[in-house]
């Protein structure tokens, strides 16, 4: 190895490494493998089936990081085994070149932070950022250099699944998360300490799959990429992202993952982006299976001269056949070098030449951290949005109360309690919503559970279930008329019942998209049975999605979205319920009433009537069930005074917007306070709102605090599809203020052009 404590510049030393590269060991540094050890497959199993070439995989993997062949693992987290694979690189190929590991650190690693979606729904990029840094901490401390992390996809449409991962509907909140995570994975720059590189994906559109189907293709106007679908990459590029992950599908009629204009025009040309870019798993062998590519070797050709530096692959890589692309000229040489430039420039600036290897001792330390876990507490205390709260009938007072009813299939399942896209996680350290309550109120409060119904089988089953062992409850040992009746008498003796129902965790996620938002199993009939008893109901939804709560939000008085709130999620809803800290968390989309809504936003353009959307349908009520931004408080909060510094500017200005907002109740409360704006007239038409400020604030009782909001060119800017380029027009602005986005507070400004 010719590198090791070279101190010459980067550039240099990649230059040196590439001279002496053969075509296979290039194409080797373009190529990752999924490395899953043997827990995925089986000696047993019939040959040629999938089990059996698993448990070929390792065998296979370790082959090739000898010959040079691989340039990164993807799903190995022990560090001892980290090391152990690493020595095969760094001691056993010819060149030496250590391997980056990769993972899915999504919403933490061992400890695990709640959903990115409820992550989302705080409103609070410290509170994202801190938790990101806290993630990235414990990955690096184990010796993962990279996360496939954040999802910055879009999502207005429910049914998909993959809605839990990003956060949701709206391109400005979207923005602001998505930097907050690269901030928080990534630290001041790519190589800094306890910090590994982040790579927002997927680009781009995935979020808008037809009918939310997983995967399905995606066609979506010029106007709609660069106002919406666009502006979260942007903001993690702008954050100082290192790396791109390719999305699945067809974008346009072109498939993502070897879509020249996405990784070329757009990202490195437009953007300015340096980093490398990585395909989804397989996605550059299934440019094949999506009729782009010939065969293997045109996909592998059309991947790299698309921009696409790294295939992930699980069995016999496109990027195999680059020597072959090379050859017969359909790869230059000097597009597969700048891609192995930009990955080796990776590597040295995370320093693997120098420190290839993980301390062990050091890894079991910072997974044990204590600080983790309440990072993760105060996240999930954060995100909950607290959806309705008649009567005041929440915060409960546990000196009012002798026993509770913790009722519902997920209210001690610890599993779920974790949601989805997780698999290094400890279950002894998870706290279920049902250990949280009795643990908060003691032992002079009985607390008795019971799930009621069983969690049932999906349809089809997930692949995930089988990584960490996860399964619904069997039918066979689960007498759900039992169950329900035991359930229902618990509630009935009890003060109060706290039903907690949702979806598993398996029905969320990748390979989880829903032609339904209905409740799954029985849990309604459950739902409707313990209101029946008339006790007083706490009904707490554990999601990634809206759901259809259509009749829960009329019949049951307090309705707290707690999501999937990760390790120490019990504890945190527990704190929320006895009013210890104040829900403040707001949704990140939309809340249809039913699926047959969707996709519903609330940035959608107005159009004839526009005033009367209630009527948009004659079966159903064409409003959400809960609008964008709303969510509850122990607080109450008046907006006065909203004022514009200047009426009237020109296109260039930024005005100020100020306001005062008043926390009238007795304690203390976090209110999102958001700003929405619409332009009236201009090239094209705007959206009716579209937010464009919010600021989460800790207002004492009784406190008044003024804010101001700046709207300056950035954020009148958009893509006009009439002009097709970028426009700042001479407008009429109306501006809302407000706890939600139906807001009324409202003033208006003018913008000239000169
Ligand atoms: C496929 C998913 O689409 C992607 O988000 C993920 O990072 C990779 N698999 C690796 O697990």
């Amino acid at each position: 190895m010719t590198t090791t404590n070279d101190a010459s510049p980067i550039d240099s030393r990649v230059d040196e490494l590439i001279a002496q590269m053969t075509p296979a060991e290039k194409a080797g540094q373009l190529t990752q493998y999924f490395y899953f050890g043997s827990f995925m497959g089986s000696s047993d199993a019939e040959p040629g089936s999938i089990e059996s070439a698993m448990a070929q995989l390792p065998e296979m993997v370790e082959g090739s990081v000898t010959a040079g062949g691989a340039t990164s693992l993807l799903f190995v987290t022990h560090p001892a085994e980290i090391n152990r694979l690493q020595r095969l690189a760094v001691e056993d190929s010819r060149l030496g070149i250590p391997l980056l590991f990769g993972f899915d650190v999504i919403h933490g690693l061992r400890t695990i932070l709640p959903v990115p979606i409820a992550m989302a729904a705080s409103w609070d990029p410290e509170t994202i950022e801190l938790g990101q840094s806290m993630a990235a901490r414990e990955a690096r401390a184990v010796g993962i250099h990279w996360t496939f992390a954040p999802m910055v996809d879009i999502a207005r449409d429910p049914r998909w699944g993959r809605i839990v991962e990003g956060a949701g509907e709206d391109p400005y909140l979207g923005a602001a998360v998505a930097s907050a995570q690269v901030r928080g994975f990534q630290g001041e720059q790519i190589g800094a300490p306890e910090h590994v590189i982040a790579g927002p994906k997927h680009f781009a559109g995935y979020g808008a799959a037809l009918g939310g189907r997983d995967y399905d293709e995606v066609n979506l106007s010029d106007a709609e990429l660069w106002n919406v679908y666009l502006p979260p990459f942007k903001a993690a590029i702008d954050a100082g992202a290192g790396n791109v992950m390719t999305a699945y599908m067809d974008l346009n009629g072109v498939p993502a993952s070897g879509n020249s204009w996405l990784f070329t025009d757009v990202l490195r040309t437009t953007w300015g982006f340096d980093g490398f870019v990585v395909s989804d798993a397989n996605a550059v062998r299934s440019l094949v299976t999506q009729g782009f590519a010939a065969d293997l070797a045109d996909a592998a050709a059309r991947g790299v001269n698309a921009g696409v530096d790294i295939e992930m692959s699980m069995f016999d890589p496109a990027y195999g056949r680059l020597p072959e692309a090379l050859e017969s000229g359909a790869v230059l040489a000097e597009a597969l070098d700048a891609s192995v430039r930009r990955v080796l420039a990776a590597k040295f600036a995370m320093g693997l030449f120098d420190t290839p290897y993980v301390e062990e001792d050091r890894a079991r330390e910072v997974l044990a951290d204590p600080a983790h876990r309440e990072v993760a507490r105060v996240a999930a205390e954060r995100s909950a949005v607290m959806l309705r709260n008649e009567d005041g009938l929440l915060p409960l007072d546990p000196g009012d109360l002798k026993s509770i009813a913790v009722i519902g299939p997920l209210a001690d399942s610890k599993r779920d309690t974790l949601g989805p896209w997780v698999f290094d996680f400890d279950l002894d350290e998870t706290v279920s919503v049902f250990e949280g309550i009795r643990g908060r109120v003691g032992s002079g409060v009985q607390v008795e559970f019971a799930p009621g119904v069983a969690r049932t089988q999906r349809l089809h089953p997930s692949p995930f279930d089988r990584m960490d062992g996860y399964a619904a409850d069997d039918p066979d040992d689960f007498d759900d008329d039992a169950e329900m009746a035991r359930a229902v008498g618990l509630a009935r003796s009890a003060d109060v019942a706290i039903v907690v129902l949702g979806e598993w965790q398996n029905q969320i996620g990748e390979l989880a998209s829903r032609s339904s938002l209905e409740l799954p199993g029985r849990q309604l009939e459950l739902l409707q049975a313990v209101v029946e008893t008339g006790t007083q109901v706490v009904l707490l939804v554990m999601n990634g999605r809206p759901l259809d709560l259509r009749w829960a939000a009329e019949h049951v008085p307090a309705i707290l979205d707690i999501w999937y709130p990760g390790t120490r999620g019990g504890e945190a809803v527990a704190n929320l319920l006895f009013g210890d800290v104040s829900p403040g968390g707001k949704l990140p989309f939309t809340w249809p009433r039913t699926v047959g809504q969707v996709p519903m936003i609330y940035s959608h353009t107005r159009s004839q009537d526009p005033d009367n959307q209630a009527h948009r349908y004659w079966n159903e009520d064409g409003t959400p069930l809960f609008p964008f931004g709303h969510g509850l408080s122990y607080g109450h909060f008046e907006y006065t005074n909203l004022a514009i510094d200047r009426p009237v500017s020109t296109t260039q200005d930024t005005v100020t917007v100020s306001v005062d907002v008043t926390n009238t109740a007795n304690r203390e409360a976090d209110e999102v306070v958001q700003l929405y704006i619409h332009q009236r007239y201009g090239s094209a038409s705007r959206p009716g709102r579209e937010l464009k400020g919010f600021q989460r604030v800790t207002l004492s009782a009784g406190e008044s605090r003024p804010l101001r909001f700046l709207l300056g060119p950035d954020e009148r800017r958009y893509w006009s599809a009439a002009v097709r380029d970028w426009v700042t027009d001479a407008s009429t602005f109306d501006v809302w203020v407000g706890g939600d986005s139906t807001a009324p507070l409202s003033t208006t400004f003018e913008v000239t052009d000169s």
